[in-house]
């Protein structure tokens, strides 16, 4: 018996070293993990006014199966937060709601990729992206962000390698893993590519609220004719990564193919049943409360993050665009070294110093010199974490 072909394509090397580093842990090496971007791991709880609202909504029996696409309650909470927040005007019935962010990746390539079409995905990109086009036998085609440039999307890039099979343009927005947060003007270059080509724009915008500088600019909300999937949930914001939540809209200014859009995903949403009703419930109560905890957040992260960045620009081995949102720092590894490779660095590093990273190649990253890390843990981890990354490369790097 043989497994699907398919199936060997869903790469996460985010996850593929943790398995040797658990059985480290349990020879009694200390791990420091920098690789998964989960607050939840790290000093952050999901705040208490989300808490309570999952636990009245089991109590008051909101355990059935809800409509496939969300229930109207977190419809309309996720309608109004899009309005207030990101400024994008949405209708209520052109919101599904899913089981994270994840799902709706998959749904909406699910709905739009046709055999052989392609695909621009950032490089380097959320993995996700790359796996559901190839999973749907889609092409992906990765265009460059650049690093010297606050790794911004190189819209020349983009422009050459726009062909007659190109369907969707993929942005993240802010970004994982480089931590850029996108220009109003490159998002405008972007939008008028993307109008010129006929091309749908899937926009994933789970970092919105996690802004440390400058403006963060909704792809929808500049939108005046292209269709903008927006890809959006509560993991990160609301802390809620367990809890598996997300949602995806469809904004079309102009009327065009959205409703035959929406209609897909719908479908695909419907062969899942439903998202986790009491966890619906939650969440629109998470949009509607106080919000007090992500201005805590952003603190917090803000000074991890300079923390980090002091230490790499101290370091003469390591260079880094310093991260304008999200939660991650994605730095180059300057010198030349006894790796072969990013994902050798990773393990010998894992091995060596007990410090998970993720290698850039696990983002189809341009070459192999960049590796992940989260800025999520408190300083004096990150500290300990990043002597030892800077000790190992030290030791192991050739002149
Ligand atoms: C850019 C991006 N999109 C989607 C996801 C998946 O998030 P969710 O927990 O909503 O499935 C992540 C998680 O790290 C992410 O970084």
């Amino acid at each position: 018996m043989k497994t699907s072909r398919r199936v060997n394509v869903l790469e996460y090397l985010i996850r593929e070293f943790v398995p040797i580093a658990k059985q480290l842990e349990a020879k009694g090496k200390k791990i420091l993990y920098l690789n998964i971007g989960d607050p939840l791991r790290y000093d952050f709880k999901t705040p208490k006014y989300i808490r309570d609202a999952l636990k009245d909504a089991v109590d008051k029996g909101y355990n059935y199966y809800s409509r496939a696409r969300g229930i109207d309650e977190l419809l309309e909470a996720i309608v109004e937060k899009e309005r207030k927040v990101n400024n994008v005007p949405i209708s209520p019935d052109r919101v599904v709601v899913t089981t994270g962010v994840s799902e709706a990746i998959n749904f909406v390539i699910a709905a739009l990729v046709e055999p052989g079409d392609k695909v621009l995905l950032p490089s380097p990109t959320y993995p996700l992206y790359a796996n559901f086009t190839k999973f749907y036998d889609g092409q992906p085609v990765f265009y460059k962000l650049d690093e010297k440039n606050g790794w911004m999307p190189d819209l020349d890039d983009i422009r050459s390698k726009i062909d007659g099979k190109t369907k969707m343009l993929i942005i993240i927005n802010p970004n994982n893993p480089t931590g850029g947060v996108y220009e109003k003007n490159i998002l405008m270059g972007l939008l008028d590519l993307a109008a010129e080509h006929n091309l749908v724009i899937v926009s994933d915008e789970i970092y919105d609220r996690i802004i440390f500088e400058g403006e963060f600019y909704s792809t929808a909300s500049l939108s005046k004719d292209t269709v903008v999937v927006g890809l959006n949930g509560f993991s990160k914001t609301y802390l809620m990564t367990g809890w598996r939540l997300g949602y995806v809209y469809v904004h079309d200014p102009t009327d065009s193919v959205g409703q035959e859009i929406y209609n897909a995903i719908v479908k695909m949403a419907m062969n899942r049943l439903c998202a986790p009703t009491p966890i619906q419930v939650a969440a629109a109560k998470a949009l509607r409360g106080p919000q007090k905890h992500i201005a805590n957040f952003i603190l917090k992260l803000k000074e991890r993050r300079d923390a980090v960045m002091k230490i790499i620009e101290g370091s003469g081995c390591l260079s880094a665009v310093k991260p304008k949102g999200a939660f991650y720092v994605f730095p180059k590894i300057e010198c030349k070294g006894d790796w072969k490779d990013d994902k050798e660095f990773a393990y010998k590093l894992l091995i060596e110093e007990g410090v998970l990273i993720v290698p850039g190649s696990g983002f189809y990253a341009g070459d192999r010199n960049h590796f992940r890390s989260v800025i999520l843990p408190p300083i004096e981890i990150l500290e300990e974490a990043f002597e030892k990354i800077i000790n190992f490369i030290e030791k192991y790097k050739v002149s």
